[in-house]
């Protein structure tokens, strides 16, 4: 008996390890290094721990489940044991005190006010508690690390001021990986309650403004408007007499989301744990580009993403000093083109702009009961008063803010539909016009984050001389929208195998479902090949501007953190070369729809060549690479060797000869010239592929050392041309008509893999003969790659043996 319930008392310890696990201590406990509090439902745990290469040993809270290390806060920040008789209680004065070799104190809390029944409890948001017991369950908290923060904001905290107690809580950056004591990065509320000022949220560095967030205007801060859907949390401002805060909550507890202070990318980081890689990503982070740095532009001055140069000064505004604005130090800002007077206040009037991130409200007035009108009275009769605007945008607007001063850290924002009315004299306003004029600053819609994170623009931003400007043009409408990262994790759950589609030219390709049910393909660039990165522009710039029903639809794409992505419809029935070259597929596919298909690929690259504004080689025409949607329709994808020529120019040049071998016509290959006639060498060679059902690449005649092109010719030759036709077509009942299109298509094939560029036709030419019986069709000379043993004779040494390497496999590609 005894014994049994030692063996059990074992046993149970073998499960739970050295200590059961507690989530709180009274006076009376305490945790020494090794031992932990585990929150109650096992989400936080609280104890010792030494960060990254650190040997220090220091107390804090850290994810429970997540396996990578992820330290949420810490007490002795600055201050680690090193040795492990660290020793954390609640000593005699209801403090939390952490001693060292038990007796100094390494760090504790300073409470004013000592505990009956005091007790330390980790919560399962991850807030350390000391909460006192009174009257049984009214429970009030003496001091909790929520209030304490570090550098990571969970949900549930506030960044903000009590306005009553009058602390602020300031989130500081650890230094780096191995000591959490605070860097010189922070992250807060700047508010001055008795000159009314409107709060902002800033981030500084030492004792420099480093990023500003923008005013909240009731939907989100003006920096940043909230047009972006966010699938993962939900955030708030809140502002009354007693607090100022912001603070966000998770919308889904299983999907972990927080934001970091991280010093040395100088940023607000928002990272997501991904459960399936097992590691946090950055969903989003702050400074994003040049324009969020603080005051690039100086005062009254604004920045604009793509803008040459990036500051350009308000209207009405110009250069303080023109020779150190035209150097691109633009710190000195601009001034007034006409000083204002302010004798007659009704001579002055606003200037209305729209998109604008508001100016810092470090210098402002903010008066929440006031409306706009009355805000615009407020600010004319004070000579000082060079803007205002409504300090809340919900339900049509309400409140006032009135600047003064210079305007500071002003940068277009696209999507904002804020107003802000700066102050002019009448003489900027025009004499015979209303004295509010409006003026709307648009940039390209959403695309916009895109572009300046690849670093160059798509969408020229043509400011001239008056620099804002209504602008709507074209260019504009086609660029792809920017998908949240999350809303990809989401649809392609997590990007798992089970939904990868196969390899594009540069990574992965995922299916995926978007919430409303929509299907995407998904392209991810790899991160861990560091290839690619031009190909990925090459493809967005270029495809964003293609619209073809045999083109694949880009619906747009995603740069966030290391991520790249791209996002396509989803062909349902996957590429070509999945059909032609299977067995039981490709007898499904009879002569008409193969037809069909070839009529699509040519009219496609029709459009490519001729039809579309910028000539564009395709440069890597595969079967692989055109796709199908439900209907068997072919649509040309993968762009990312493309390239434009520029005007009249039909030819171009390369050091660096990429593309697929077997698909590469002999000038491309050997000299690197490529132009719409190497195009039209692949397409040919897809022809012949589409019409035997064999691949050029692993092609094996029976005798000699033909290739697919050379076994073509030679048959057409002898008269056999229908030989060619796939085994599996052959069999079934065609009319007349089947088989002169068979033979039309063989006959248009081999004019395109003709050896010399200037024998083979253009692709207007090539739509003209698949389409017409009458046409009298030039008989072809000998193709390229006749046999496969001819290149020794021809070509030099070192390009030979590329050809041999890489021949037989499809998308082996050949560097020079
Ligand atoms: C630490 O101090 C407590 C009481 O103050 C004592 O009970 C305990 O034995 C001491 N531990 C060590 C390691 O000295
Ligand atoms: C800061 O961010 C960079 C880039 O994302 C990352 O590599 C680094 O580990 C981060 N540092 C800390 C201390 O989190
Ligand atoms: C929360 O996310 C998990 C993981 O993606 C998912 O399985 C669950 O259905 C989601 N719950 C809700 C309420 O959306
Ligand atoms: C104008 O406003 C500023 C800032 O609120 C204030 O200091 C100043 O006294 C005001 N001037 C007048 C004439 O009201």
């Amino acid at each position: 008996m005894f014994s049994s319930l030692f063996y059990i008392a074992v046993l149970l310890f073998l499960l739970y390890g050295v200590s059961l696990a507690v989530d709180s201590i009274n006076p009376l406990q305490s945790i020494s290094d090794g031992e932990t509090l585990v929150s109650k439902e096992g989400v936080f745990e609280f104890g010792f721990f030494s960060p990254g290469n650190s040997k220090g040993r220091y107390v804090g809270v850290w994810y429970k489940k997540i396996p990578v290390q992820t330290v949420v806060w810490v007490a002795n920040r600055c201050n680690p044991i090193n040795d492990s008789s660290g020793l954390l209680m609640i000593n005699s004065t209801g403090n939390i005190v952490l001693l060292y070799q038990n007796k100094s104190v390494v760090w504790s809390t300073s409470l004013s006010k000592q505990a009956q029944k005091a007790k330390l409890e980790l919560l399962d948001s991850g807030n350390l508690v000391l909460k006192e017991e009174k009257n049984g369950n009214s429970e009030a908290y003496l001091w909790q690390s929520f209030d304490y923060p570090c550098n990571t904001m969970l949900p549930g905290m506030k960044l903000g001021r009590d306005l009553r107690k009058g602390f602020n809580r300031l989130f500081s950056a650890w230094r780096n990986w191995d000591d959490p004591c605070p860097g010189d990065l922070t992250w807060g509320i700047e508010i001055d309650v008795q000159q009314h000022t409107f709060p902002d949220i800033y981030m500084w560095k030492g004792e420099e403004k480093h990023h500003r967030a923008g005013p909240w205007n009731g939907l989100g801060t003006s920096g940043m408007p909230v047009s972006r859907p966010n699938y993962l949390y939900d955030f708030d401002v809140i502002y009354d007499e007693d607090e100022f805060y912001y603070t966000f909550n998770l919308k889904n507890k299983s999907l972990i989301t927080v934001a970091v202070l991280n010093q040395t990318t100088l940023t607000v980081q928002r990272l997501t744990w991904v459960e399936a890689e097992k590691n946090w990503k950055i969903y989003f982070f702050v400074p994003t580009d040049q324009c969020d740095n603080y005051g690039l532009c100086g005062g009254n001055g604004y920045c604009v993403i793509g803008g040459n140069p990036a500051c350009q000064c308000l209207k009405g505004y110009k250069p303080r000093s023109v020779e150190i604005w035209y150097s691109t130090d633009w710190s000195e800002g601009c001034e007034r083109n006409t000083p204002l007077e302010c004798k007659d206040k009704h001579n002055d009037g606003f200037v209305k702009f729209v998109g604008l991130k508001l100016p810092d409200s470090s210098y402002s007035c903010a008066n929440k009961s006031m409306n706009l009108k009355e805000c615009r009275a407020e600010c004319l009769s004070n000579c000082s008063c060079m803007a205002y605007a409504n300090s809340d945008i919900r339900d049509g607007g309400s409140g006032c803010i009135m600047w003064f001063g210079d305007l500071m850290d002003i940068r277009k924002v696209a999507s904002s539909k804020q107003a802000l009315y700066v102050r002019m004299p009448a003489s900027e306003l025009g004499n015979s016009g209303p004295k509010e004029r409006a003026v709307i600053v648009v940039t390209c819609i959403g695309g916009v984050s895109v572009v300046l994170l690849l670093g160059y623009s798509i969408c020229k931003t043509k400011a001239k001389e008056q620099n804002i400007r209504i602008s709507h043009s074209e260019e504009d409408l086609e660029l792809p929208m920017s998908f949240h990262l999350y809303t990809i994790i989401n649809a392609t759950d997590n990007f798992s195998t089970r939904n990868k589609l196969g390899h594009g030219g540069f990574g992965p390709v995922y299916r995926g479902r978007l919430e409303d049910g929509q299907e995407i393909a998904v392209k991810r660039l790899s991160i861990s090949s560091g290839q690619g990165i031009d190909e990925f522009k090459n493809e967005v710039t270029l495809i964003a501007k293609l619209q073809h029903r045999n083109l694949v639809k880009l619906l747009g794409c995603c740069i966030q953190g290391e991520e790249k992505l791209l996002v396509y419809e989803y062909m349902p029935n996957k590429s070509l070369d999945s059909f032609i070259f299977d067995q039981n597929s490709a007898k499904l596919l009879g002569w008409c729809k193969r037809f069909q298909i070839i009529c699509g690929i040519a009219r496609g690259l029709l459009y490519l060549h001729h039809d579309s504004r910028l000539r564009i080689i395709h440069r890597d025409l595969k079967t692989s690479n055109v796709l199908l949607d439900n209907e068997m329709n072919p649509k040309i994808s993968d762009f990312g060797l493309a390239r434009t020529l520029g005007g009249d120019l039909i030819e171009g040049n390369t050091k660096r000869v990429v593309g697929t071998y077997g698909y590469m016509s002999p000038e491309y290959v050997y000299n690197g010239q490529f132009s719409v006639k190497s195009d039209v060498f692949s397409f040919g060679t897809m022809v012949l592929e589409i019409v035997s059902g064999k691949r050029s690449t692993s092609f094996s005649p029976q005798n000699d050392n033909l290739t697919l092109t050379g076994h073509a010719w030679t048959l057409m030759q002898q008269g056999r041309t229908m030989e060619l036709l796939d085994a599996h077509l052959r069999d079934s009942h065609h009319d007349l008509q089947d088989l002169q299109e068979v033979l039309r298509c063989i006959h248009v094939g081999l004019l395109c893999v003709q050896h010399r560029a200037a024998d083979r036709p253009s692709m207007s030419s090539v739509v003209v003969m698949l389409n017409s019986d009458s046409h009298v069709l030039p008989y072809p000379n000998r193709p390229a790659y006749f046999m496969e043993i001819e290149a020794p004779q021809r070509y030099p040494e070192s390009s030979l043996k590329l050809c041999i390497r890489s021949r037989g496999s499809i998308s082996n590609h050949i560097y020079n």
